[in-house]
């Protein structure tokens, strides 16, 4: 069985810094799901019909970063067969052996709700738009206006809204440093796979 690790938490709260140094340090596969719906949202046209043909290529348009394509992912994220024409390949990818990081919105509660260890990653709206504005080189009351629609949005739909699973543990990464926090999921991750 691989070891899987479900990651969640609104826009800009530190869980892909998270993700990519545990899949560092454990030598896990990653995938940032947001990607996906960002690609779907980029596309244009019928989404329905771009989730359904997403190929790797759409993956990679510069483009997807920005807070334009990240309001556009998260309208495109509330259709239900958006969201079902994804499900497949983030449960495959997650099979991947010895273990993945999955890091996303519904990924510890829709998508691998037998995950090993769920983290749900949070910090302050101000700490998170102030991240985010430095990251993508962006106005920061604008990113903030626009982080605090997306994560509006993306918990009041009906499909797979963003919560914390039941047995999520709660980062609160408002004053952690990169480093703290990467420690502290390591640590949760180290107390649930051990052996290596
Ligand atoms: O993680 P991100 O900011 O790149 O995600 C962009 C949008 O995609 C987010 O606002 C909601 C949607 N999303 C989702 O609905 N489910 C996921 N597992 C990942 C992202």
């Amino acid at each position: 069985m691989p070891f899987t690790i479900a990651i969640d938490g609104p826009a800009a709260s530190g869980k892909g810094t998270i993700a990519r140094a545990l899949a560092q340090g454990f030598s896990f596969h990653h995938l940032d799901t947001g990607l996906l719906y960002r690609a779907v949202g980029a596309k244009g046209g019928d989404p329905v019909r771009a989730a359904r043909e997403l190929t790797p290529a759409d993956l990679e348009r510069p483009d997807l970063r920005s807070n334009e394509t990240g309001q556009a992912a998260s309208r495109v994220a509330a259709i239900a067969e958006v969201r079902q024409a994804l499900v497949e390949f983030q449960r495959s990818f997650a099979m991947k052996e010895p273990g993945a990081v999955l890091d996303g919105r519904d990924i510890g509660t829709v998508i691998c709700p037998g995950a090993q260890l769920k983290l749900y990653v949070i910090a302050s709206d101000q700490v998170r738009a102030r991240r985010r504005a430095a990251e993508i080189d962006a106005d920061e009351a604008e990113t903030l206006a626009a982080l605090r629609e997306r994560d509006a949005r993306d918990m009041a739909r009906a499909t797979a809204p963003l919560r914390a699973a039941d047995d999520a543990v709660v980062l609160d990464t408002t004053y952690m440093s990169i480093s703290e926090a990467v420690s502290r999921a390591i640590a949760e991750v180290e107390a649930r796979y051990p052996a290596r």
